[in-house]
């Protein structure tokens, strides 16, 4: 058999369930803060993404799945929803067009990284993303939400790390602090720093390699170099977050990896879920829309990894629900009056199964046991004869035969 690509998986039935609780969970949770859904597609223009994202991010530099087309156009497949929202957002007039700027999507992102647990080279996003907004209020409200969906979904050993990265007023004073504190042990750093230090050195903070970090510690740090209305935002923010009772905590290495980010960053830690332990991460990027040719309009979100928030649910969480009712028919005859009750059954809203193909009870009522159903319904010619249909309970292997008239009844009653 030709096998997945590398560092896709397939979502098999017995886990879906606990996608569709975190879908719906978060759905439910997003109406509530009045988000409106949006599909955009997965593909889109190459330079959507370079600009957008960033030409200084590992996405851009190395993890893109970028092709010409048969037309001979660039596309790629998204690494991340943020530059598609803010696009669909300009396109449709949307800023006009919604009630409140604030949009939400499901779906899947592409990145060519090394795949291991927890990270993948397609994965499930859920991105959030409100737009024109400058009130540190939805900078708070967002945090509380997010916050709030990892409350909903009893996700433990949770952390809500905070950082503010400054605007493009006094991002260059701490670049050149950056690079000042840096002096001759720059070249010691990894060559993607080295890179970082040229394009974007905030994101020095960004590196893993061990070997670097004695250096990257220290560094001077973005909170101290803000400029006063960055300084008053930042402040505003922790403080609404405090009065909504969110714990958290204020960490100057979190500058995301990704270029657009101005003021807020945070990220939503799990400590079980061993190196890829980051369930969502996002920030405000006010520069972001006039930079892709649109309005010159402020946007913060973030976006949660889906399969991330999946593996940090509860163990027994959405487990996946049996058949409530299984039908067994024994004879032509009871087959075909079978159908009939399937039928009335499934229409009332009780999921009913049935065995296919002419087998034995013993057969039968085995594919019945694996099922799961806590009740079994079997017809013969006997019951046939008497208007009757036996009843099992598989729990606690009762058995009865009752009138067929009564069985919604009976079936209600549980
Ligand atoms: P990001 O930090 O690149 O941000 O991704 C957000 C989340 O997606 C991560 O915290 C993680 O849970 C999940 N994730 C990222 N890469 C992978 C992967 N290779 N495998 C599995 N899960 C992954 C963004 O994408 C920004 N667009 C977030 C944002 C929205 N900022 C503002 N608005």
């Amino acid at each position: 058999m030709i096998p997945a690509v590398k560092g896709t998986r397939d979502i098999l039935p017995g886990e879906v369930t606990r996608w569709q609780h975190v879908e719906a969970t978060a759905r439910r949770l997003l109406e509530r803060y009045g988000y409106a859904e949006i599909r955009t597609p997965i593909i889109e223009r190459e330079e959507l993404f370079a600009k957008g994202t960033g030409e200084a991010t590992d996405i851009v530099q190395k993890e893109m799945y970028s092709f010409t087309d048969k037309g001979g156009d660039r596309v790629t497949l998204r690494p991340e929803a943020t530059p598609s929202m803010v696009r669909a957002f300009v396109e449709h007039g949307l800023e006009q067009a919604l009630p409140t700027p604030k949009l939400y999507t499901f779906g899947p992102m592409f990145r060519y990284e090394r795949p291991q647990k927890g990270r993948y080279r397609q994965f499930h996003q859920l991105d959030v993303e409100v737009f024109g907004v400058t009130d540190p209020a939805i900078d708070a409200e967002i945090l509380e939400m997010s916050w709030s969906l990892v409350s909903e979904l009893e996700i433990a050993r949770a952390e809500l790390v905070l950082n503010s990265v400054g605007c493009s007023t006094c991002r260059p004073a701490f670049n050149a602090a950056l690079l000042e504190a840096l002096g001759d042990d720059l070249p010691r750093l990894c060559s993607d720093c080295q890179r970082r230090a040229r394009m974007n050195p905030l994101r020095i903070f960004d590196c893993k390699v061990p070997a670097d970090q004695p250096i990257i510690d220290a560094l001077p740090h973005s909170v101290d170099f803000l400029c006063p209305e960055c300084r008053q935002h930042f402040d505003s923010v922790t403080d609404q977050i405090r009065a909504y009772g969110i714990p958290h905590r204020l960490s100057h290495r979190l500058v995301r990896g990704l270029d657009y980010y101005t003021r807020t960053t945070f990220e939503v830690l799990v400590e079980d879920l061993g190196a890829q332990n980051a369930i969502l991460g996002g920030g405000r990027y006010d520069g972001l829309m006039k930079h892709l040719g649109g309005p010159d309009r402020a946007g913060i979100g973030f976006a949660a990894g889906l399969e991330r928030l999946v593996s940090a649910l509860p163990e027994g969480a959405a487990v996946p629900r049996p058949p409530e009712v299984f039908l067994v028919a024994v004879g032509e005859d009871a087959r075909v009056a079978m159908l009939g009750i399937v039928r009335e059954l499934r229409q009332a809203g009780i999921a009913t199964l049935m065995d296919y193909g002419t087998r034995s009870l013993k057969a039968q009522m085995k594919r019945a046991d694996r099922s799961g159903a806590p009740r079994v319904l079997i017809l013969g010619s006997d019951e046939l004869e008497k208007g009757e249909i036996t009843l099992r309970d598989m729990r606690t292997s009762e058995q009865r035969a009752i009138s067929r008239d009564a069985l919604g009844e009976h079936l209600a009653r549980g």
